[in-house]
């Protein structure tokens, strides 16, 4: 006999991206994304206008999701929803819309860890996607992480290395402020990029014991050297911005790839499954394939969709956690702090 299907409603609110999905078991039926245009013209994420903009948008975002899903709340499992880690105000407008809709329909609440969902979003069932067996070793980089994980199961996850100051993400964003470029800068890095020479400016890299990152050293590298080349002409950065930009996105790769290279030594695991809204960077997802064939890897490289921040990835992790009955009480409250397995 078929089994009953599942349906999950997922809400995403940690950052500046409100979202909401529907899951019917591993597949996708909607994963509506509201992006919020306010922080652009402040050069970065405005805690309390992300939070004000999280209520106004929740309510359409959740019932876009429902009607593009052709489902009806009555016929919703559970509720699933990020509890951190994020920003405060964000994530206590997903927390508590998911709280009260999970009362009011009577249904199982499920609490999601962010960073969890970025590398379990590959377990979203879809023609173009292959899950990774376990275990996998996971690259999470985003605005707000940057982690080397080991996943032996679900949720069985180990934290390898990560940065011990600015995200990866930060590190392309604050690159491209300096370069005047607008927020969020890494889509226009990696575009720049594309277009020139990666060897053309040198950067330090680095140098930080084990598997951990540093970024900070290299936005401050790159600010000094902008500043001392537009003195000698004030048009550098236009008439170099293809080569400055490439140059920026080859440093970044390299401290990426150097340390999957030291995680694949230590660990022995070739499997390498990248998450975060940088996994849509073009030139790390270029290095992962060259990787394949340069040191026999196998990389998983989500949808671009999946990569940004989304709801679908939060209801992949509802699912799962739904077969296990691991449900969450009426009196959880958002964690802006949040290690993956605490
Ligand atoms: O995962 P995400 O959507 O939000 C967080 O949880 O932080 O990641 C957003 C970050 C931003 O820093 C953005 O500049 C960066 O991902 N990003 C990129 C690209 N697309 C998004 N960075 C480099 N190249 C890209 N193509
Ligand atoms: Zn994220």
């Amino acid at each position: 006999m078929e089994k009953e299907p599942i349906f999950i409603l997922a809400i995403e609110s940690s950052c500046d991206d409100t979202s909401a999905a529907v899951l019917c078991n591993k597949k996708k039926l909607s994963n509506v994304v509201a992006t919020q245009k306010i922080h652009e013209e402040y050069g970065g994420v405005v805690p309390e206008l992300a939070s004000r903009a999280h209520q106004q948008n929740i309510v359409p975002v959740v019932h876009q999701a429902l009607s593009k899903a052709n489902i009806d709340k009555k016929q919703l499992s559970a509720i699933a929803f990020t509890r951190g880690p994020g920003l405060m105000g964000s994530l206590l407008v997903g927390t508590s819309f998911a709280k009260s809709l999970a009362i009011g329909l009577n249904i199982p609440l499920i609490e999601v860890n962010h960073m969890q969902a970025h590398i379990l979003a590959h377990f979203i069932e879809e023609e173009s996607m292959t899950a990774p067996t376990f275990p996998f070793l996971a690259l999470t980089i985003s605005g707000g992480h940057t982690q080397i994980v080991l996943v032996r199961d679900y949720f069985d996850m180990e934290i390898l290395g990560e940065t011990l100051d600015d995200a990866v993400g930060e590190a392309f964003d604050k690159s491209a402020k300096i370069l005047g470029l607008p927020y969020p800068g890494g889509p226009l890095v990696d575009k720049y990029a594309q277009l020139g020479n990666p060897k053309t400016f040198q950067f330090t890299k680095p140098r930080v014991d084990g598997l951990n990152f540093s970024f900070s050293g290299l936005k401050t590298g790159i600010l000094y050297f902008i500043q001392k080349e537009v003195k000698k002409n004030p048009d550098f950065v236009a008439e170099n911005i293809n080569d400055i930009c490439a140059s920026i996105q080859y440093t970044i790769i390299q401290i990426l790839m150097d340390k999957l290279k030291k995680a694949v030594k230590d660990t022995g695991v070739k499997r390498i499954a990248i998450g975060g809204g940088v996994s849509a960077n073009s030139g790390i997802r270029k290095a992962l394939k060259e990787a394949e064939h340069l040191h026999g890897w196998i990389t998983f490289i989500p949808k671009f969709e999946y990569c940004t921040d989304n709801a679908a990835m939060i209801g992949i992790v509802g699912y799962l956690k739904y077969k296990e009955a691991h449900f969450t009480k009426q009196d959880v409250t958002a964690k802006a702090r949040y290690v993956i397995g605490s």
